[in-house]
C-alpha cells in the first residue's frame, strides 16, 4: 500500500515545515466560518490567488559556491535592530482564533525582535498589549473614524503606550467583499445553523475561544460604542463608523498630530506613494490587504519596482500580501522593499499554537530565507540585489 502525502495533524505543530502546512493545520482547528474570515479574499479572489502566484513566477539565478556560511538575516532600519528582516501585520478580531491572540501575537514578536502592529479593531487593548510585551517594538494601525474625537483618543493612547510608528491604513474605507465569510452569515451577527453546528464540532477552538467568557470584544474601542459588541456582528458595524471620505488632507492632518513615524498602507500605485511622500509620510506599505479588498489590483510584488523607485532617502518601503516562504522574503527585498510583513503566516501560528505558534511561523520562514541565501551565497541581507533574480 501506498502512504499519502498529507500534512500533520494540528496538535503536531511544532513539526510543521511551512507555513502553508500551517495554514492547513489551522483550517482544521477553526470553526469554518473563523477560518473564512481569515483565509477569505474579496469576490473571485483573483488578487488573493496572484499574490503568491506573482512570487511563484520569479525565478532565481543560481550562484552555487558562494562560500557563505551563516548568512545574517538581520537588518537595522532605523533605532532598533531587528533580528529578521520581518513585520507582523495588522489583523483585526484576532480574538475569533484564540484568546488573547493579540497579546500573543505581540509576544512573538518581540521574542523575535520585529515588531508588532496592532490593529485598531483589535481584541485586546493597546493598553493591555503594551502591558503584556513592554520590551516589544510596537506599530498601532489606524483606521480614521468619521468622529474625529475617537481617532485623536486612539493617537493620544498609542503614543502613551509606547507604540512608535503609525500605519494609517488607506485602502479599506469600506470593507472588501469576503463573499466566501458572508456565506456564513444569515445577518450581520448572526451564522446559519449549519455554521453553529460547525462550531460545536470544534471542542478545541471552544475551549481556546470561548472559555470562560465568551467571545471577546473589540479592546480598543469599547469605551467608545459600548462594551456589548462582540466580534460577531461587529465587522459591519465597526465598517459603518469609519471615516469613509478620508483623504490627503485627512492623512495631513495626523500627520501633524503624531510625532513618531508614519506609514501609508495600501499602495499600490507610484502615484499614490509620490502623495505618501508628499504629506510627509516615512514610510509606504505596499499592500493589497492580502487580497481581502478590490478583487482585481495587481499582485504587490508586481506592484513594488516603480514604488521603490519612489523612495526619497531615509524612507521606507515595506511590502505584504503574499509572502509564505523565505523566497518571496528574498524577492521582495531584490526588488526594493526594506523589509516584508506577515499578515496570515502568525495568524495560522496563533492559532494552533499560540505565541510559540506564531513564533514558529517567523522561524519557519526566517529558516528558508536563511538557508536560500546560503546556496545563493548571500552574507547579509543589504547584498540582496536583483541580480539573483533572472
Ligand atoms: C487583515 N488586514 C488588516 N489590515 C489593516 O490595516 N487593519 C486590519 O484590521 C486588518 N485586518 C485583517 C484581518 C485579517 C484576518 C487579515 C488576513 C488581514 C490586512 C493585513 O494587514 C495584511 O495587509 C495582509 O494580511 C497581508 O497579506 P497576507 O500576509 O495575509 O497574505
Ligand atoms: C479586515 C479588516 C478588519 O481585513 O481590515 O478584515
Amino acid at each position: 500500500m501506498t502512504m499519502k502525502r498529507r500534512y500533520l495533524h494540528a496538535h503536531q505543530w511544532p513539526y510543521a515545515v511551512s507555513t502553508l502546512e500551517l495554514g492547513a493545520m489551522a483550517q482544521a482547528r477553526l470553526p469554518a466560518f473563523a477560518w473564512e474570515y481569515i483565509a477569505a479574499g474579496a469576490e473571485e479572489e483573483s488578487t488573493l490567488r496572484a499574490n503568491q502566484a506573482a512570487f511563484q513566477a520569479i525565478r532565481l539565478n543560481a550562484q552555487p559556491l558562494g562560500g557563505v556560511a551563516e548568512p545574517a538575516l538581520a537588518i537595522q532600519p532605523h533605532e532598533h535592530r531587528w533580528h529578521l528582516p520581518l513585520a507582523i501585520s495588522p489583523t483585526g478580531y484576532n480574538g475569533l482564533l484564540r484568546k488573547n491572540a493579540d497579546i500573543l501575537l505581540a509576544q512573538a514578536a518581540a521574542q523575535n525582535h520585529i515588531p508588532f502592529t496592532l490593529s485598531t479593531v483589535s481584541c485586546n487593548s493597546l493598553e493591555e498589549v503594551a502591558d503584556a510585551a513592554p520590551d516589544g517594538e510596537r506599530w498601532f494601525q489606524l483606521y480614521p473614524f468619521a468622529d474625529e474625537n475617537i481617532t485623536h483618543d486612539l493617537l493620544r493612547r498609542a503614543a502613551t503606550c509606547g507604540f512608535e510608528t503609525l500605519l494609517v491604513t488607506i485602502d479599506a474605507v469600506t470593507l472588501g467583499h469576503r463573499e466566501w465569510y458572508q456565506r456564513a452569515f444569515k445577518k450581520p451577527g448572526k451564522l446559519f445553523l449549519r455554521h453553529i453546528l460547525d462550531t460545536g464540532m470544534h471542542p478545541r477552538w471552544m475551549y481556546q475561544t470561548l472559555w470562560p467568557s465568551g467571545l471577546p470584544g473589540l479592546g480598543n474601542l469599547a469605551k467608545y460604542i459600548g462594551a456589548d459588541q462582540t466580534i460577531l456582528g461587529a465587522l459591519e458595524f465597526t465598517d459603518s463608523c469609519f471615516l469613509k471620505t478620508l483623504a490627503w488632507d485627512h492623512l495631513a492632518g495626523i500627520r501633524k498630530r503624531w510625532d513618531g513615524r508614519l506609514y501609508v498602507k495600501g499602495v499600490l500605485t507610484a502615484e499614490t506613494a509620490m502623495r505618501a511622500w508628499g504629506i510627509g509620510a516615512d514610510g509606504v506599505i505596499v499592500s493589497n490587504h492580502g487580497g481581502r479588498q478590490i478583487d482585481g489590483v495587481p499582485a504587490t510584488i508586481e506592484a513594488l519596482p516603480k514604488i521603490a523607485a519612489t523612495r526619497p532617502s531615509g524612507g521606507d518601503v515595506l511590502l505584504d500580501s503574499g509572502i509564505r516562504r523565505g523566497s518571496d522574503v528574498l524577492k521582495a527585498i531584490a526588488l526594493g522593499a526594506t523589509a516584508v510583513m506577515l499578515g496570515r503566516p502568525t495568524l495560522y501560528g496563533v492559532t494552533v499554537g499560540g505565541s510559540d505558534g506564531a513564533a514558529r511561523a517567523l522561524q519557519i520562514i526566517a529558516g528558508q530565507l536563511k538557508d536560500l541565501m546560503a546556496q545563493l551565497g548571500i552574507a547579509r541581507i543589504a547584498d540582496i540585489t536583483p541580480a539573483v533574480l533572472r
